[in-house]
């Protein structure tokens, strides 16, 4: 039984070393199948198993419908474009993706994953089923009551909580819905009695005391995703981590400015340009991928997607197992 848990963190995050490495310290690691090919997700998978780690997740990102090309999404294209002329690159074509959906849903199967979880949207009862059948445990990322009791109405076998502090991607299921700015706990405390499926704690936990509040509130694990930023193991990209460490970025802001859909990162200039940056996920993740490549080739926190939760500043630089022994210990865990 574990009660700790790395988050899936796309975008080469949670590298299969992360994962085995909070493996090792009894802890649940994740890997994340967001944007990924089909091939690269299986190599992973099988390199996590070749180091030895058996009991692990995959988190997959469930698509919604094609947003149309809006007026206000035009003029956007055409500031990134000049954003990114000036970095000597173009911007990526406004496309949608459903991120190999149906692929993923058999490889998971395929590979008999140990534990799956959505994030987004719900799947349909049918991949419940099949993932059922397949004895894979499931998991819906959640930011309400509401969406908890949809996810247990169809049969999901676990929620995990996502709190308004938590870094990446905010998963409401409806990305308009307006932001409950209630803490992390209190959410809990509320899903808790909602619910009857187990639930997770997602967002802001950084250390001992933060596990302990949630598990005190009701939840049978902690997901931390942001704590893991800094581990030699994660695949962090080096801009974001010296921006982590550098004291240089002191706040964390929600923006629509890189993805088309909210999500939390270091609050940098180029977020602070775009604070009205239209909605339309998954198009504008690949508008804006290549002036994000050329930011990290070039060193440019300013202008790189840096996803982070609230609570960074308390971040530690330790090997994963080692951070999670320490958050053992802090916990009263061991
Ligand atoms: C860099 C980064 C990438 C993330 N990518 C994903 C993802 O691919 N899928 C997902 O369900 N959640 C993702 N998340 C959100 C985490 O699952 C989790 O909700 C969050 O990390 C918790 O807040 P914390 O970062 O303050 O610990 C990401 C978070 C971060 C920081």
């Amino acid at each position: 039984m574990y009660e700790i848990i790395q988050a899936p963190m796309a975008g080469g995050n949670a590298t299969p070393a992360l994962a085995h490495a909070v493996g090792e310290a009894g802890g649940l690691g994740y890997l994340a199948a967001g944007y990924k090919t089909i091939e690269r997700l299986k190599e992973e998978i099988h390199s996590l198993r070749a180091l030895g780690t058996d009991y692990f997740g995959v988190n997959l990102f469930v698509p919604a419908k094609p947003n149309n090309r809006t007026p206000s999404i035009e003029h956007y294209c055409e500031q990134l474009l000049s954003e990114a002329e000036l970095i000597e690159t173009t911007i990526g074509d406004y496309r949608f993706s459903d991120d190999s959906w149906h692929a993923k849903v058999q490889l998971m199967i395929d590979e008999q994953v140990p534990v799956v979880s959505f994030t987004f949207h719900l799947p349909t009862a049918d991949v419940i089923t099949r993932m059922k059948k397949a004895g894979i445990k499931t998991v819906q990322t959640v930011t309400s009551i509401d969406e908890a009791r949809q996810a247990e109405a169809l049969g999901i076998d676990e929620v995990c909580v996502q709190g308004v502090e938590a870094g990446g991607h905010r998963a409401a299921f409806d990305d308009s819905d307006p932001v409950d700015a209630k803490p992390l706990v209190a959410l809990v405390k509320e899903v808790v009695a909602a619910v009857q499926i187990p639930v997770v704690a997602a967002g802001g936990i950084m250390d001992g005391a933060g596990i302990r509040a949630v598990l005190d509130a009701g939840a049978h694990a902690a997901q931390l995703g942001t704590a893991f930023l800094c581990c030699p193991e994660s695949g962090t990209n080096p801009t974001h981590i010296k921006a982590l460490l550098s004291g240089k970025f002191t706040t964390t802001a929600y923006t629509r400015a890189y993805t088309g859909r909210l999500a939390r990162g270091l609050n940098n200039d180029f977020m602070m340009r775009y604070p009205d940056a239209p909605q339309a996920f998954p198009e504008m993740h690949y508008v804006t991928q290549p002036l994000r490549k050329k930011a990290a080739e070039l060193d440019r926190a300013d202008l790189l997607a840096m996803w982070t939760g609230q609570n960074f500043s308390a971040i530690r630089v330790m090997p994963a197992t080692e951070l999670v022994h320490v958050l053992k210990k802090e916990a009263n865990l061991l």
